[in-house]
């Protein structure tokens, strides 16, 4: 009798625990095989709230993150084709031309114009590419130096003093006497990049307003400009990589789109923050900050 009544306990057992673990077990070993062959799309049923349904709950959500930063990596890369793409097009049409004997000495000059500009393009394109693909790789700072926040300022503004006067635009600038400890030449690529957009975007005359100071235990740094401004659609995503609002417009004024988005990891490896106010057709501020702590 006990021998039976054990065997058909024991049987029941079993098939308990192959219904309940054995077999969602199964279901998690098939889908990581199909992430393993690039399929993320695998649905798998949670209602339960023990410890296997939480394990299929936090695998649910891996392959959704994998899905979309697989999707990121896609797009970027697709991106990169495309900028690599286009000034090359443009490239080989300009050195096709300028091989045909009937060209004018006026016609040669605007060709090879073309050409180097086209070349400049490339340049800082993947410039920008390995200093991103740098930045991936840190999770903090790597060196650490303590500088002048206010020389590196004026040292930039001499450097672009003759595109800002051949563009008319006014500087408006307010540098207090700030020291700083971080990452001088990733600072003054931001720096840099946050000039140039302000004098990209704003049209001939305007006014650009640079203020450096020091806020507590912050330091802050502003750049304004009165120009062309983001409309409230495109402020969301201008630090994403390789984004342009209004693209078309921009091509021309060799625009990446890749400017931001490395400010952003910059200013990020610091522990400070980037942010932006504007108005369409009034005008931009970024407003960078940093601490003086954590770092
Ligand atoms: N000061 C500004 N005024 C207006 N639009 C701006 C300004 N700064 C940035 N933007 C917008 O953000 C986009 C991304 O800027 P950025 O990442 O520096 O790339 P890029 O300078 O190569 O265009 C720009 O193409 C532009 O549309
Ligand atoms: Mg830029």
């Amino acid at each position: 009798m006990i021998l039976t009544f054990t065997s058909i306990i024991s049987i029941l057992l079993v098939l308990i625990s192959g219904r309940y673990i054995v077999s969602p077990i199964i279901k998690l070993t098939n889908a990581t095989k199909k992430i393993r062959k690039g399929n993320y799309d695998v649905a798998l049923q949670v209602r339960r709230k023990d410890e296997i349904g939480q394990l299929a709950a936090s695998f649910s959500k891996m392959a959704s993150e994998l899905e979309k930063s697989e999707a990121a990596r896609q797009e970027f890369v697709a991106n990169v084709s495309h900028e690599l793409q286009s000034p090359l097009t443009s490239m080989q049409g300009f050195a096709t031309l300028l091989r045909s004997e009937t060209l004018t000495e006026k016609e040669q000059a605007e060709y090879l114009a073309v050409l180097s500009e086209e070349t400049m393009r490339l340049s800082s394109l993947t410039k920008q590419l390995l200093t991103l693909a740098s930045l991936d790789q840190e999770a903090t700072l790597r060196k650490k130096e303590t500088f002048q926040l206010e020389a590196q300022w004026r040292q930039l503004l001499q450097m672009t003093e003759w595109s800002w006067r051949e563009k008319e635009l006014t500087m408006d600038v307010e540098l207090e006497d700030v020291i700083y400890t971080g990452d001088a030449e990733l600072l003054y690529q931001v720096w840099s990049n946050l000039l140039t957009n302000a004098m990209k975007f704003t049209p001939k005359g305007g006014i650009i307003k640079i203020h450096l100071y020091e806020k507590a235990n912050e330091v802050v740094v502003e750049v304004a400009d009165n120009g062309i401004g983001i409309s409230d659609k495109d402020k969301a995503h201008i630090f994403s990589r390789f984004y342009k609002a209004d693209q078309s417009r921009l091509r021309e004024e060799g625009s990446i789109g890749l400017g931001l988005s490395i400010s952003k990891k910059i200013i990020d490896l610091h522990n400070g923050t980037i942010c932006v106010e504007s108005k369409l057709g009034q005008g931009t501020t970024f407003t960078v900050t940093l601490p003086r702590i954590n770092l």
